[in-house]
């Protein structure tokens, strides 16, 4: 479908990054849809963007904002708000919206984060953040839907020389400190975007950090060398396996199965 008949909904669309995939997207020539949950902060956002209120916490909340979408970018977050906010918003947010698409076929682009994959470092262990952003991630994998996982290194602490992009697999970067990776928040959101029209971005996780040199500016060429994830696949494809399902809790599994199984029906 040419990007011009397609409509994206952006989920966190009055975030860092969420603003600025609203813009891009706009660039790129999508009809654009923004899920704001405060009225006032949509005008923040440019006029071309549809505003629809809505609360990823709230499911009835989210039937129109899906209703006709082509794609869905997730940049949202409960950052630093605790762990009961974490799964929420940043795991239940997503399932949240999986749900509401129902049997709808959307292209997805979520961003999640560079060392998701780190259970034992501190902030997990205080935030239990990326464990929920993780299983966010699986519950896009086992969707079914045509998906990219972007996770990317931290925001704007990259060099003005540094914007070489560098698409990485296994999340083997976990000291949990600007020196995993650095990278420009416009460029993630460039990459979120172009992601949802290449086929070479299908079914692939990957963490996005920029070293010294000039941005590309040819994305499939960046997305084609990566490896996609084995279909019905929970992980990313080099991931650590150090999150078994059978570990996991019963409420988790539970969701699992039900978004595989397109019958999710959450209580409102
Ligand atoms: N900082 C870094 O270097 C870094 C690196 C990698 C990954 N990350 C991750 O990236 C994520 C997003 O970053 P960001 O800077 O864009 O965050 P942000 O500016 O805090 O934006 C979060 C977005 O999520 C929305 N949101 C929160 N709860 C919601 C709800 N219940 N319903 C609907 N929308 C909701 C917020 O809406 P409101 O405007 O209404 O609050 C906002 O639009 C964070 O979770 C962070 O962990 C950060």
């Amino acid at each position: 479908m040419p990007v011009s008949r397609m409509t994206v909904l952006v989920i966190g669309a009055t975030g860092s990054i969420g603003h600025l995939v609203v813009e891009e997207a706009i660039r790129q020539g999508f009809t654009v849809r923004a899920l704001v949950r405060n009225p006032g902060k949509a005008r923040e956002l440019p006029t071309e963007a549809r505003v629809v209120i809505g609360d990823v916490t709230r499911p009835k909340t989210l039937s129109d904002a899906v209703d006709g979408v082509d794609a869905v970018v997730f940049t949202l977050g409960s950052d630093g708000a605790g762990k009961v906010a974490a799964e929420s918003v940043d795991y239940g947010g997503v399932r949240n919206v999986l749900c509401a698409l129902g049997k709808r076929t959307a292209r997805i682009a979520l961003m999640t984060a560079i060392g998701v994959t780190n259970r034992t470092g501190a902030y997990n262990q205080a935030t239990e953040a990326h464990d929920w952003k993780r299983r966010s991630e699986r519950l896009v994998r086992v969707s079914g839907l045509p998906y990219t996982i972007v996770r990317p290194g931290w925001f704007d602490y990259n060099r003005p020389d540094q914007h070489r992009l560098m698409l990485l697999q296994g999340d083997t970067r976990q000291v949990g400190d600007p020196s995993d990776g650095v990278v420009a928040r416009r460029q993630i959101a460039q990459v979120l975007v172009r992601s949802l029209i290449s086929d070479r971005a299908t079914r692939k996780t990957f963490e996005l950090v920029a070293t010294t040199g000039p941005a590309q500016d040819d994305f499939d060429a960046l997305f084609a060398p990566l490896d996609p994830d084995p279909p019905g696949t929970l992980d990313g494809v080099q991931d650590s396996p150090n999150m078994p399902l059978n570990d996991e809790p019963q409420r988790v599994r539970d969701d699992l199965n039900a978004i595989r199984a397109h019958k999710f029906s959450p209580a409102a």
